[in-house]
């Protein structure tokens, strides 16, 4: 039924959402500020381990920083709850002490009717449930024992049986009363031209589809023996039931996730429920249609970086493309996907039955951003052996990230492809240069598609075969493949960093110089560019709201070891608690450094290169003057407490 809007506003006015939301969380005492009505709490809607979870009394709202959720009192209620929007005004008109406003009739009936579908659907339910277990569904139970399914699991999923037969739903369904009309709503008979309408469901194991408040509103029916055209065939649209708007699973995926972790999407029912019983509970599934916006919505909302899972055929690769094209202009801070893909041949089913839950555990980590799956769509298998391609490449890049929304992300995006345009040209030319002897011209074609770069590489291959591909890509060794492998943390760098966290004004005052920082560690440079977006969107007020953008960015373990680091080597002035002035200070003394450091580090590598191409008695001079100021450079730090060579550079960390 519809509210007027006064009346959601009156009673939203008289609870406060602290008294909603404090129902299902508690709050964090440190962060919290009770009395202006400022609370902070863990997420309910995703797992994390510290509060980002923010909730205002007087703006009646709450925001999540870690996965984006925000809301208000209903929203919270269906959100969280599973509740219908009408029961959710229900139970806020309850705690403020007013009366419901008078029904619609109308509205009403439109109501009743639906919930009667509802009815039909659970009947129908335990029915197929009830024919699994007699003798007619032996066969059935053969089938889902040799694959492997538990009863428990059976039992959880509700799996059943439609016998072999035109009318026993038909014939149970009228025997409880209902009306033909009624289960031709539901899509549980075939009705359309013909006479006698019969079963849709004949001798198949069913999958019955929940909501996202747990009630079932379709059907998925398999069949058992190859020899039947349609090996799944699914509930058509109906009152209930919009393909496009639900994923298999949600309702007990959004309930594992309450815990901890991020949502998986897989391709197929079996998948989802043979990874439940390996212990991935936060799976969900599109039915049996490509991924489409509004599912992707309800991806977003259960996490801010879904893992979308695809098989490792080419048909696999092609559906992730495609999901990669469905997110890329939704992109937005917080909200984006990661794409996985199996070896080949192999579904998560097939996966975690031959070996075990670990080998899925495997391809999940291998998980790749969104950015790196679109470089790889359009750089891989392709030869960027003429000015003409290369600038093609690049026209195509811009063209893609020019579709992005959000302002913030497609600039990102936009920097992100020109470096790795760069690294990967630039890479290419170095390799000619080092190999000697070839001279101009013999530029190396198919070099670029070495090893494809495809599909079967991202599981085998990992990070050797594609750093390999792209020598020194710098983007790629940001990436989650090769962070390991990213190489040791220089203090300087990680000071400067965990100093401009702590103490954000030290950002405005030095916003020039903190902007153009020019950092060589990849995972600092990250940060970096966090404190940067953050500092321009406003967010950068506070250490919380730093930590918070951090965190958001799913930076939150690279910050880690930056702070472990800065720690380890006694950097106090880094730290929150350091006065503001003494903190100044030495940021100022460590930028300086820092800045000669980096401007002598290029200057010594052009002197190198010089003196390697022209071998004169100029560039060697030269080259020995850039050394002496550079170990100058080196001396001075040393001196500085902290900066001694047994801290950073010796790689404790
Ligand atoms: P798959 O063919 O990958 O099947 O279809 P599967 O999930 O591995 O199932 P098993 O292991 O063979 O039992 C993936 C999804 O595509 C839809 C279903 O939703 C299925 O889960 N599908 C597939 C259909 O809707 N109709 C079909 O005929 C086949
Ligand atoms: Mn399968």
């Amino acid at each position: 039924m519809r509210f007027s809007d006064g009346f959601l506003s009156e009673i939203r006015d008289r609870v406060p959402i602290s008294a909603v939301v404090g129902q299902r969380v508690t709050w964090d005492r440190k962060k919290t500020n009770a009395p202006r009505g400022d609370f902070w709490a863990c997420c309910p809607f995703h797992g994390e381990k510290s509060p980002s979870f923010h909730c205002e009394d007087r703006k009646g709202r709450y925001h999540c920083f870690g996965c984006g959720v925000s809301g208000d009192h209903f929203r919270f209620l269906t959100d969280l709850d599973g509740l219908s929007f009408p029961e959710a005004v229900e139970r806020i008109a309850e705690m403020a002490g007013v009366p419901m406003p008078a029904r619609d009739a109308q509205e009403e009936r439109r109501e009743r009717e639906r919930a009667s579908l509802h009815d039909v659907m659970e009947l129908a339910t335990t029915f197929f449930e009830d024919r699994l277990q007699t003798s007619d569904g032996a066969r059935a139970r053969a089938y889902l024992r040799d694959r492997g399914l538990t009863q428990t699991t059976q039992q959880q999923f509700r799996l059943g049986f439609a016998p072999d037969s035109r009318n026993a739903l038909k014939e149970f369904l009228a025997s409880k009363g209902i009306e033909k009309a009624q289960m031709e709503a539901c899509g549980l008979t075939v009705f359309e031209d013909v006479p006698v309408s019969y079963d849709r469901f004949r001798d198949r194991i069913m999958f019955p589809i929940p909501d996202s408040r747990g009630r079932i509103i379709a059907f998925g029916g398999r069949a058992m023996s190859a020899e039947v055209s349609a090996k799944y065939l699914n509930s058509p649209e109906t009152e209930l039931f919009h393909k496009g708007n639900v994923l298999y699973n949600f309702a007990r995926a959004r309930k594992a996730l309450q815990k901890d972790g991020t949502v998986i999407a897989v391709e197929g029912y079996m998948d989802v429920i043979a990874l439940a019983q390996a212990g991935f509970e936060n799976v969900v599934a599109p039915l049996g249609t490509a991924l489409t916006e509004s599912q992707l919505g309800l991806l977003w909302r259960m996490s801010g970086e879904p893992v979308l899972c695809f098989d490792g055929d080419k048909a696999g690769l092609k559906a992730a493309y495609r999901a990669a094209d469905l997110a890329l202009p939704l992109v937005a801070p917080g909200h984006t996907t990661r794409f996985a893909l199996l070896p080949e041949g192999k579904d998560p089913d097939d996966l975690v039955k031959a070996e075990g839950p670990e080998a899925f555990r495997t391809v999940l980590n291998a998980a790749r951003p969104l950015s790196e799956l679109i470089w790889m769509r359009e750089t891989s298998g392709g030869v960027f052996d003429t000015p003409e391609r290369r600038a093609e490449l690049e026209k195509t890049l811009r063209e893609l990230t020019s579709r992005i929304k959000d302002e913030s992300v497609r600039y990102h995006y936009q920097q992100e492809m020109r470096e790795r345009v760069l690294n990967f040209f630039g890479s290419q030319r170095g390799r000619q240069q080092g190999q000697g002897g070839g001279g101009k011209g013999s530029y190396n074609k198919g070099s670029f598609n070495k090893g494809g770069g495809e599909r079967g590489q991202w599981n085998k291959g990992g990070a050797g075969a594609a750093a390999g591909r792209l020598a020194v890509s710098d983007s790629l060794a940001r990436s989650a493949m090769v962070k390991r492998a990213g190489g040791i943390m220089p203090l300087r760098e990680a000071a400067l960093v965990v100093t401009l966290v702590n103490h954000p004004s030290l950002i405005d005052e030095n916003f020039e110089h903190v902007e153009r920082l020019d950092l060589s560690h990849g995972e600092l440079k990250q940060l970096h560019s966090v404190l940067i977006d953050a500092m321009a969107h406003g967010e950068a007020n506070t250490r919380e709201a730093v930590v918070a953008a951090i965190e958001r960015a799913s930076c939150a373990e690279m910050w880690e070891r930056a702070v472990t680091l800065a720690r380890r080597a006694r950097q106090w002035t880094a730290f929150e608690d350091a006065a503001i002035e003494d903190a100044r200070d030495a940021f100022a003394q460590t930028l300086h450094l820092h800045r000669s450091a980096r401007t002598l580090h290029k200057e010594l590598k052009q002197a190198e290169v010089a003196l390697a191409t022209d071998p004169t008695d100029e560039n060697y001079r030269h080259l020995v003057e850039v050394q002496a100021q550079f170990h100058d450079v080196q001396a001075t730090e040393a001196l500085i407490e902290g900066f001694g060579v047994s801290s950073g550079r010796s790689g404790r960390n």
